[in-house]
């Protein structure tokens, strides 16, 4: 497999992602990190904590502090103040690598431009980082393999607005660049992040069945983060698993059970419908290039979170 770097906002479900890579055998090797769910020094703090609880030292670069154009927004009421939940954190940490992730990333996919040996991508985030790296330096997307991205909807129900999600509404303007480069991308939007529950008696079944470790407890915590603020919100007692199926994808592509080649074009208009995805699969935005996933094997996602949480037995 290509060599992989990480984007990430450093939420609950970043952590998660973060570990189901980790367990499964492709730790990035580089993490960039963004504003988002929490401010960057949050983010950049928690991939960190990440890191330590599993034992696992990686590059991590501070990248884009805010968006394009807009004003920076978070989502703390869903992550909680410290972007984790509260988790337990490790007593130590690495500093991070550098503070110039824009910079890392430029010189990562112009190297694997030059050397034929391209390097994937994923993003859990706002798009930022790498809009920022393409729009100086367009030439570095030949230096790209597959870019997997979480974010945006393909049936028009968002979640931070009715129509648009996070990481798009977060920076319209950076996902608009993303979408129409060349790069082979695949995209998990919100919806189907909602097909695949693991129901609250079989999360704590799981846990129950482990033995105590810095992974479990940590991962137990977040699990019991995301439950909590579902039941909030009217909610079933479940597990969504949102960054986490764009890692299980990214790790296992035959997981996906239904999926459409599409063009994604982002609305930038103030009002009810920015930062909203037009997903065009009849080729007036231009040729379908973007593969877009509507369903996946709920029982093998499953599977690869269970393996995620009982990291590194
Ligand atoms: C996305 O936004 C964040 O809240 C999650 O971490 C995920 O990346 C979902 O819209
Ligand atoms: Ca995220």
């Amino acid at each position: 497999a290509n060599k992989l770097i990480l984007d990430t906002d450093g939420g609950v479900d970043d952590a998660q992602a973060l570990l189901l890579l980790i367990a499964h055998g492709r730790t990035p090797v580089a993490v960039t990190t963004v504003f988002g769910n929490v401010g960057l020094d949050a983010a950049t703090d928690n991939i960190l904590a990440t890191l330590a609880t599993a034992g696992v030292s990686v590059p991590v670069h501070k990248g884009a502090d805010r968006p394009l154009v807009q004003k920076t927004i978070d989502a703390t009421d869903i992550h909680g103040e410290d972007g984790l939940g509260g988790a337990p954190r490790p007593a130590r940490v690495d500093a991070p690598a550098s503070d110039d992730a824009v910079a890392f990333l430029r010189a990562s996919f112009r190297e694997a431009a030059r050397s034929g040996l391209k390097v994937d991508m994923l993003m859990i985030g706002p798009l930022t980082n790498l809009a920022l790296a393409l729009r100086t330096e367009p030439a570095i997307a030949a230096g790209i393999g597959r870019l997997t991205i979480m974010g945006a909807t393909v049936y028009g129900r968002g979640n931070v607005t009715p129509a648009a999600e996070f990481n798009i509404f977060a920076d319209p303007e950076a996902a608009e660049i993303v979408f129409s480069s060349a790069i082979d991308m695949v995209v998990v939007p919100w919806e189907p992040c909602l097909k695949h529950p693991i129901s609250g008696e079989a999360v704590d079944a799981l846990f129950a069945s482990l033995p105590a470790s810095p992974v479990r407890d940590f991962s137990q915590a977040l699990a019991r983060h995301i439950r909590q603020g579902t039941m909030a919100r009217g909610g079933a007692d479940c597990l969504d698993l949102v960054d986490p199926l764009a890692a299980a994808v990214l790790l296992e592509p035959g997981i996906v059970t239904r999926s459409l080649s599409a063009s994604i074009g982002v609305s930038l208009a103030p009002g009810l419908t920015r930062g909203m995805t037009v997903i065009d699969p009849s080729g007036r935005l231009g040729s379908p290039k973007v593969t877009i996933i509507e369903e996946v094997d709920a029982e093998r996602l499953a599977s690869l979170y269970a393996v995620s949480a009982a990291y590194p037995s």
